[in-house]
């Protein structure tokens, strides 16, 4: 099984977004593929993938959900929608380790972990539970100037913990006008900044979606339910990341 974190210094860069939607395009090429939230404080994936978290156990082992081939876990099974976890270092690490080793994954090609913002707990957590191996992350982020610094620190937290960084994802990154059908580059290049200054290449731009801020039609899964130029070009992204993974 190949471990793949999808992580950045910023929330609301798309994180979850584009985790979930590499699960599920993974799934979709007849891999079996788990899909953990490891974001406790914040976790959105079943609301991406429009289903009603619930925990199931056999009495010894977690049951992940199963939704159309994709085997899932989150903390949001676990509490109501509007509670908030305040759970602290220890017991959040005995959570996630839980999450990861108890639960009857069965036999997996990839697991996908989506991560909340930066270096803390809870990447560490499961870097330890992998006995501080993982196959490979992925960063995402915006092009602002402002995300870019917390970014630069997830990308040397990652060199040194020696994860693999397969590149830099640059999430809302252009804007194709309806109207003109011309790409607008809204927030700017900066990420190409980045990009030069850590060494790590940015392998996936992303654009601004209506459909997937909006929530409406094809809703956030947009990047794998869609058709056209967009969907192909996701599914190559993806390729390119179980081909890096081996
Ligand atoms: N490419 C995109 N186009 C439009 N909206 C997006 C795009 N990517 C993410 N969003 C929206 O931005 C918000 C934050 O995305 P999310 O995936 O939850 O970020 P994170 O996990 O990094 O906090 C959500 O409302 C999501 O629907
Ligand atoms: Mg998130």
């Amino acid at each position: 099984m190949k471990t793949l974190m999808v992580t950045s210094g910023k929330g609301g860069v798309g994180k979850s977004t584009i985790a979930v939607n590499i699960a599920v395009e993974m799934a979709l090429s007849g891999y079996n593929v788990g899909l953990t939230d490891v974001d406790i404080h914040g976790p959105t994936d079943h609301i991406i993938l429009g289903v009603a978290p619930e925990i199931m156990t056999d009495g010894t082992h977690f049951i992940p959900m199963e939704i159309g081939g994709l085997k899932f876990m989150t903390i949001a099974s676990g509490v109501g929608e509007d509670k908030a976890v305040i759970w602290r270092g220890p017991l959040k690490a005995k959570l996630i380790d839980q999450f990861i080793k108890d639960t009857e994954w069965g036999d997996l090609d990839y697991m996908v972990m989506d991560f909340p913002p930066g270096s803390g707990d809870e990447p560490l957590e499961v870097l330890s539970v992998y006995n501080n191996k993982i196959d490979g992350a992925i960063v995402v982020t915006t092009p602002q100037k402002v995300a870019l610094g917390d970014v630069e620190k997830v990308i040397n937290f990652l060199k040194k913990m020696n994860v693999p960084i397969m590149g830099i994802w640059e999430n809302m990154s252009y804007y194709v006008c309806k109207y003109c059908g011309k790409k607008h580059f809204l927030f700017g290049h900066s990420t190409d900044d980045l990009a030069q200054k850590t060494g790590v290449d940015i392998t996936a731009r992303i654009p601004l979606i209506e459909e997937i801020g909006q929530d409406t039609g094809i809703s956030k899964l947009f990047l794998t339910r869609s058709e056209g130029e967009l969907r192909i070009e996701f599914g190559k992204y993806v390729d390119e990341i179980m081909k890096k993974l081996g």
